[in-house]
């Protein structure tokens, strides 16, 4: 079969750290040329990966080397034009999460590329983790009983930083809701296979001066009636910070730490314990939990895998982009009055 020649749009950050070296681990891929506005960087990262070409600016890139799909690594104010400058080159899109700076945003681009019938996603790449995907096995096949309560914590330490474009409103939408909330929104659906109906929030600025909000709490009902809290922080130390994932059920429950982040790490505990009467002495003897560890394997590959098996499958499929919708809907929920 023939590789899937990939160009990238934003070279540095994620796509440096994680997102090239993971498609280059796939021999299904080649990398044709990158792109990003600071050419130190484009150049910097096409000779660190052996890239042949190298450009300030998208369409420049896009006009002159053909390639199947692009990767769009940028700030999120870019992802819409972006995304609109690949269709227009009839080339598969995958950008990083979110989708956009509003779920209108976000819409538009996938009517735009649903007419045109080249495939989008968005790397929401957490839901590949092992221990996630055990979760989902656990949840949907009635492993816990009827779910009551779903409680996540993600969180760093991302103080004032020069430039930083997810401390300005404008290039990145939000702070750490928009950055971090929406891989607790993603999971919850992806884990549950339910989404949120309703919800409050609360956004603060308690430690740092910057325009976007360092704290954020959401508070929600999902569609089939489970209540939960999505809790997220910029100024947490990353020494005390909690990536804490905790779904409870009448039947069982599953305790994840360690498990949201960039590495397929952390552990899960799940107890099953389906309890008919009241114990008035309230003695809480615990059940054996059963005990699951990160498989150590890398998500980014498996997303990516997961995009190209899209690729060839012949049809196009938006599901991972309308779920993205729905976690940008509730992102605008929570901005609108901020
Ligand atoms: N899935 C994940 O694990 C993960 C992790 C971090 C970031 N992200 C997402 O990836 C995207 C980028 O985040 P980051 O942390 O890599 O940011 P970053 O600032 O570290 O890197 C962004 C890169 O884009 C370049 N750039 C900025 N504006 C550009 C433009 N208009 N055209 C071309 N290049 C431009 C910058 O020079 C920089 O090299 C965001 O959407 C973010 O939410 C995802």
């Amino acid at each position: 079969m023939n590789k899937i020649r990939w160009t990238v749009i934003g070279a540095g950050g994620i796509a440096d750290r994680r997102a090239i070296p993971a498609l280059l681990e796939d021999d299904q891929n080649e990398i044709v040329a990158v792109m990003d506005r600071v050419e130190s960087e484009a150049q910097r990262v096409a000779e660190k990966f052996g890239v042949p070409a190298y450009f300030t600016d998208a369409e420049e890139m896009l006009a002159a080397v053909p390639c199947d799909a692009v990767y769009i690594g940028t700030p999120v104010a870019c992802h819409y034009e972006q995304a609109m400058t690949a269709l227009k080159y009839g080339v598969h899109t995958f950008i990083e999460k979110p989708i956009a700076m509003t779920e209108a945003e976000g819409r538009r681009l996938l009517e735009a590329f649903q007419a045109a019938g080249k495939q989008l996603m968005i790397g929401y790449m957490m839901g590949y983790h092992n221990l996630h995907k055990k979760a989902r096995e656990l949840v949907q096949t009635g492993g816990l009983g009827t779910l009551n309560l779903v409680r996540m914590q993600f969180s760093c330490w991302y103080p004032e930083i020069a430039g930083a474009w997810r401390q300005k409103k404008s290039l990145g939408g939000g702070g750490c809701f928009m950055d971090l909330a929406v891989h607790c929104l993603d999971l919850f659906t992806t884990i549950t296979g339910d989404s949120i109906a309703d919800c409050c929030s609360y956004v603060a600025n308690r430690t740092f001066s910057y325009e976007t909000e360092d704290s954020a709490m959401l508070m929600f009902r999902s569609k089939q009636g489970v209540l939960g809290t999505i809790a997220v922080n910029f100024n947490i130390p990353d020494a005390c910070a909690a990536s804490k994932l905790e779904i409870y059920g009448t039947d069982g429950s599953l305790v994840a730490e360690g498990t949201m982040g960039q590495e397929e790490r952390g552990s899960m505990r799940y107890v099953y314990s389906p309890q008919g009467s009241y114990e008035a002495q309230q003695s809480r003897t615990t059940a054996e939990p059963q005990v699951w560890q990160g498989g150590g394997e890398n998500i980014y590959l498996k997303q990516f895998k997961d995009f190209n098996s899209l690729l060839t499958g012949g049809r196009p499929n938006y599901d991972n982009v309308e779920k993205s919708l729905a976690i940008q809907a509730i992102c605008d929920r929570v901005y609108q009055n901020v």
